[in-house]
């Protein structure tokens, strides 16, 4: 295939960690992808990504301003290309008592997992409407996490923020679903990337990545129920995927407790 002939894929922060599975999950399916990172790390990956045989997009920007978010945008649009997939991943975690945490921090967390992702979602639906279903599938992925079934204490407004992605990508999906744009939430469990180390999450049970899923496993996970067109998945094993039914059954308070045992710093 060529790529006029590829379908096309855009991966917000898919230059490392799970975003970065996701896109070579897409390229070893043929997809052409488009990814974006905060560090110069991108374009490196975006080579990698090559090794599939496909075109790799690398684009450079901060996820957490109005700015970044939409360059990347036209960036991609600027391909002049039939958008067919958006892996809408980019996140980042605030670990820590609420009573200690820097308040520009969670702000900044807010913009990418929340602001960021409505902004995207907003280009990349509006896109799909007006290319319409001659191009091929269209379908967009939105990257929660097992953490939007709980109340997270030690990170509280960043179960927050997932819960929020994981009802706004349950209600755009009954939205768009006559439209033929699917939406899929992607609800990982803890696992191994530099995501609990970036949150400050070293001094927890989080900052050992022995234990955590494998993050090529959970990409799998969550491109196969992409393809599918299943409203959500739960990224990880058979103990991550207990932990959600569980989660129906347990109180909040109960949760709350759980979750803060794991999360608590130990120093
Ligand atoms: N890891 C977990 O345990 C876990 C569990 C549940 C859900 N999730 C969710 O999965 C998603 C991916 O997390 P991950 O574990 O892959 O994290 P990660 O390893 O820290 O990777 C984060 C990715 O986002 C990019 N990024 C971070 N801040 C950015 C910014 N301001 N502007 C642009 N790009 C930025 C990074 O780019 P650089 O490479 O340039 O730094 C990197 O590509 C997040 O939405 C997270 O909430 C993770």
């Amino acid at each position: 295939m060529s790529t006029a002939t590829r379908p096309l894929a855009l991966i917000t922060g898919g230059s490392s960690g799970i975003g970065f599975e996701l896109a070579a999950q897409l390229a070893d399916r043929g997809y052409d992808v488009a990814i974006s990172g905060q560090s110069e790390r991108v374009h490196d990956s975006a080579k990698k990504l090559e090794e599939y045989g496909v075109e790799a997009y690398p684009y450079q920007a901060d996820a957490s301003t109005y700015d970044g978010v939409e360059s990347f945008w036209k960036f991609v649009a600027e391909l002049d290309r039939p958008l067919n997939v958006a892996c809408l991943n980019v996140g980042i975690g605030v670990g820590g008592r609420f009573l200690d945490t820097d308040l520009d921090d969670e702000l900044r967390m807010i913009s990418i997992n929340c602001s960021g992702t409505v902004h995207m979602a907003k280009r990349v639906v509006r896109a799909m409407h007006a290319q319409g279903a001659d191009w091929g599938e269209r379908r967009i992925m939105i990257v929660s996490s097992v953490s939007a079934t709980t109340p997270t204490p030690y990170e509280p407004a960043y179960g927050a923020t997932k819960a929020f992605g994981f009802n706004f990508a349950e209600s755009i999906r009954e939205e768009l679903r006559e439209e033929g744009i699917v939406v899929t939430a992607l609800l990982p469990g803890a696992t191994d990337s530099d995501f609990h180390a970036n949150a400050g999450m070293g001094n927890t049970r989080f900052g050992d990545n022995s234990w955590k899923n494998d993050r090529t496993e959970v990409a799998r996970q969550g491109i196969e129920a992409l393809l599918a067109g299943d409203d959500h998945v739960v990224g990880g094993d058979e103990a991550t995927k207990q932990q959600v039914v569980d989660h129906r059954s347990m109180s909040e308070p109960e949760k709350a407790a759980r979750q803060g045992a794991a999360a608590r710093p130990t120093s």
